[in-house]
């Protein structure tokens, strides 16, 4: 028999979750606050568990996937979790990840970070990403591939909220500067969906390649300075990116901290080098 799991949390999330586990034929209990959502679980043969007690007594593993670590810690305040390897696909900080393997006393702890949206879970493009206790990982990762591909990060059961934050904030960045593009070229009345389809899309795929680039340059920093786009040239063009917004009625919020970065990179003496650069400032 496949392993039983309960699934804590029915939102658009922990609804696909339990999903993937029914079709997978793993035997489901379920538990959410408000009673009743998801009735399209009852008909793949979810348990409805009353309380999150009796949801968590019903299996060893115990997927969470609530809306943020208060949550999930009000829930689990109490229950005994003794002998279950408790996994929270819920969002969390590193600290908050740790805060909460110390705090499920008794259980194994897996935090997990999943890289998808509803839709994708099952699927072949989604995956998640695991910290913590690895011999909880090797013993459920099969039950776990059902939902996405698993990705195990590390021991520390930070780790995998670092990654997870880590790609969610590359992510935001692409998508604040599509978001502007689309807001500058509407304010000519550019149609959104062919000006994406044609030149955003091809443009972005085109500058993504220079990514893996900028990761070498970070490891091994060459030593003459850059190859072809200095900062101190990007710097001078920026300005035209913020009056170009400005004279088209464009808030350029989401362009100025990229702005200030490259000043202050040119400024500290850093104007003949690449992009990497601008990590090093950072960090
Ligand atoms: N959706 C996505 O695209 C996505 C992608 C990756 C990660 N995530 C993460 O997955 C988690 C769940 O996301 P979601 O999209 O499923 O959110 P959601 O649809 O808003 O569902 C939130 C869930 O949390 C429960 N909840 C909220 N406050 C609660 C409380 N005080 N006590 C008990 N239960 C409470 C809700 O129960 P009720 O039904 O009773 O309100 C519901 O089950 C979040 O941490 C999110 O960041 C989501």
């Amino acid at each position: 028999m496949k392993t039983p799991v309960t699934v804590l949390g029915l939102g658009t999330m922990g609804t696909a979750l339990a999903r993937a586990f029914l079709s997978a034929g793993h035997p489901t209990t379920v538990w959410n606050r408000t009673p009743g959502r998801s009735p399209e679980l009852d008909v793949l043969g979810a348990v409805r568990a009353v309380t999150a007690a009796e949801a968590v007594a019903a299996s060893p593993l115990v997927v969470v996937c609530l809306l943020v670590d208060t949550t999930v810690r009000d829930t689990l305040d109490g229950l005994d979790l003794t002998g279950k390897v408790v996994v929270n696909l819920t969002n969390t900080t590193p600290d908050q990840a740790r805060g909460l393997e110390a705090t499920t006393a008794g259980a194994a702890y897996l935090d997990g970070g999943i890289m998808a949206v509803p839709a994708m879970i099952g699927g072949p493009h989604a995956f998640i990403l695991y910290s913590g206790d690895a011999q909880a990982f090797e013993q459920h990762q099969p039950a776990l591939a059902v939902l996405a591909r698993p990705v195990y990060v590390g021991a520390d059961a930070g780790l995998a909220a670092l990654y997870d934050i880590a790609l969610l904030s590359a992510m935001y960045g692409m998508f604040g500067g599509a978001q502007h593009a689309l807001a500058l070229m509407g304010s000519a009345q550019v149609p959104a969906a062919e000006f994406t389809e044609q030149l955003l899309l091809p443009w972005l795929t085109a500058m993504l390649g220079s990514v893996p680039r900028m990761a070498a340059d970070l490891e091994n920093p060459p030593e003459t300075g850059s190859a072809g786009s200095n900062l101190a040239m990007q710097a001078a063009a920026y300005h035209n990116l913020i009056d170009t917004a400005e004279a088209q009625g464009v808030d350029p919020m989401l362009l100025r901290p990229m702005g200030e970065l490259l000043q202050k990179a040119v400024a500290s003496g850093h104007g003949d080098e690449d992009l990497a650069a601008l990590i090093r400032l950072i960090a």
